[in-house]
């Protein structure tokens, strides 16, 4: 469809952005978005403009400070994650969107619909709305934050029903209030929203049917090595479901501050970076994509939005050297975030608090190239790839004999979460960059980066 089909058809339908700033609501711009081609699959086409009034004011903030500078422009995309990512982080993703296809009836509503349903609940400040908001109202009393969001007593109802749709089946109409917490935040596995007796917001991650270990217990494992190893990580814990554990998060986007919930605005690196929609995967390592998928690009972006670099480039280090001794090589860029820095007006960022990091089967390349041997997980690899993203060598060495000693005692860490020796077994056949390390340790002529002092 030609862009000036999508103006003239979705003048009528805009959605209302919208954030809070000061724990009050704020009208940020308008957003249209199209997906009615009938290709599959559904390609997209979006703008977005700021208001007026939100340009005029000394409290705005640009939504992306590298994309989407606080300027009177339409900014276009026919990707969600090219320009506009920043958006579509704050809206349903892979999971939310099969719910929702669930909730209604097996079709998938319009990508405008998808938005609106995400009921201001998606990681981040942001919120959508299909008409102007009362921006004197109290941020508590709109109707999506009223809106029903399960309790930690409903949990094992909500994973039953999602093992359902997972599993192609059908959903009973009793469920529906619970299933909309479930697709309100990002990602692709199964997961919902819950909410404790103190109104804080979790995220609980389910299992899947087909896991071959209880992933749950791995990430739980993962987050715990990360904090002893002295990263910025989220309280997590895990709690019996009826189809293995179930793993609760807490959210770092939301705080619970006396009558009032405050949002921080987020920004994945992807939107960040926002690759070009013509980039063609198999392109992953070929210069284009070492430029665009690395984690020292990611460092490109701290050196340019962190309001503090040098403590953000060392966790993004760490953060790479912890991918690869657990092997989490799903490490896309989704799957690193950025907070606003709580004082926003500075307009700078911070590394979020550590997400998602699930030890990974059969994929033996990270999705981010990390040194000269590109995406290979290995620790060599990490300690070349250390100078691209301005860590000297020796706080390279130091950063991965410590994530190298905690590692290295992850059987401990295995054993409090409660997998069984016949998971760990599966999972430590996975470890790939302890596995070459030792493969080294046999050839005399081979110096390996780093080893565990312990
Ligand atoms: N503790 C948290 N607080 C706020 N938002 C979070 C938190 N953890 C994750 N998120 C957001 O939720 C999204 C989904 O979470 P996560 O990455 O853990 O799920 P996933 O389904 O395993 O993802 P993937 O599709 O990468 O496998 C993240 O991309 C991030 O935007
Ligand atoms: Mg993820």
């Amino acid at each position: 469809m030609p862009r000036s089909d999508l103006r003239a058809k979705s003048v009528e339908s805009p959605l209302y952005v919208y954030t809070a700033i000061d724990r009050r609501l704020v009208w940020v711009g308008t957003l249209n978005l199209d997906d009615s081609s009938g290709e599959v699959p559904r390609p997209i086409l979006a703008d977005f403009r700021y208001a007026p009034s939100y340009l005029a004011s000394p409290a705005a903030y640009p939504l992306d400070p590298i994309n989407l500078p606080l300027r009177d422009e339409v900014f276009r995309t026919t990707s969600r994650f090219h320009v506009l990512g920043a958006l579509f982080d704050a809206a349903p993703d892979a999971w939310g969107r099969s719910v929702i296809r669930a909730d209604n009836a097996g079709l998938m509503p319009s990508e405008r619909e998808v938005f609106v349903r995400g009921r201001g609940l998606g990681v981040g400040s942001l919120l959508f709305a299909p008409q102007m908001l009362d921006e004197a109202v109290d941020l508590a009393s709109l109707p999506q934050a009223s809106a029903h969001v399960a309790g930690f007593e409903e949990i094992q109802t909500v994973e039953a029903v999602l093992a359902t749709i997972d599993e192609g089946g059908q959903v009973d109409d009793a469920w529906r209030d619970l299933l909309a917490s479930s697709w309100d935040i990002g990602g692709a596995r199964p997961k919902t929203i819950v909410r404790d007796q103190a109104g804080e917001l979790w995220i609980a991650k389910f299992p899947r049917a087909r896991d071959s270990f209880d992933r749950q217990r791995v990430e739980w494992a993962n987050l715990e090595m990360a904090r002893d190893i002295g990263m910025d990580v989220p309280q997590a814990q895990l709690i019996e479901g009826r189809f293995g554990a179930v793993l609760l998060v807490h959210r770092f986007d939301r705080a619970v501050e006396g009558q009032g919930t405050s949002r921080r605005h987020y920004l994945s690196a992807a939107s960040l970076i926002s690759p070009s929609p013509s980039f063609d995967k198999r392109d992953m390592d070929r210069p284009q994509g070492v430029a665009t998928f690395s984690y020292a690009r990611v460092a490109d972006v701290i050196k340019r939005i962190s309001s503090s670099p040098a403590r953000d480039l060392q966790e993004l280090y760490a953060r790479m050297v912890l991918n690869v001794a657990i092997h989490n090589t799903d490490d896309h860029l989704k799957n690193t975030g950025f907070l606003k820095h709580e004082d926003g007006r500075t307009g700078r960022y911070r590394l979020s608090p550590l997400f998602d990091v699930v030890t990974q089967e059969g994929s033996a390349k990270h999705m981010l190239h990390i040194g000269p041997v590109g995406r290979e997980s290995s620790f060599d690899n990490a300690l070349a790839g250390a100078a691209r993203m301005s860590i000297k060598p020796k706080a390279a060495q130091e950063i991965i004999g410590r994530v190298q000693d905690v590692t290295s005692r992850r059987h401990d860490y295995y054993a409090r979460a409660g997998l069984t020796d016949r998971e760990i077994e599966v999972i430590d056949r996975c470890m790939s960059a302890w596995h070459l390390l030792e493969d080294f340790e046999e050839d005399p002529d081979h110096v390996p980066a780093a080893r565990p002092r312990g």
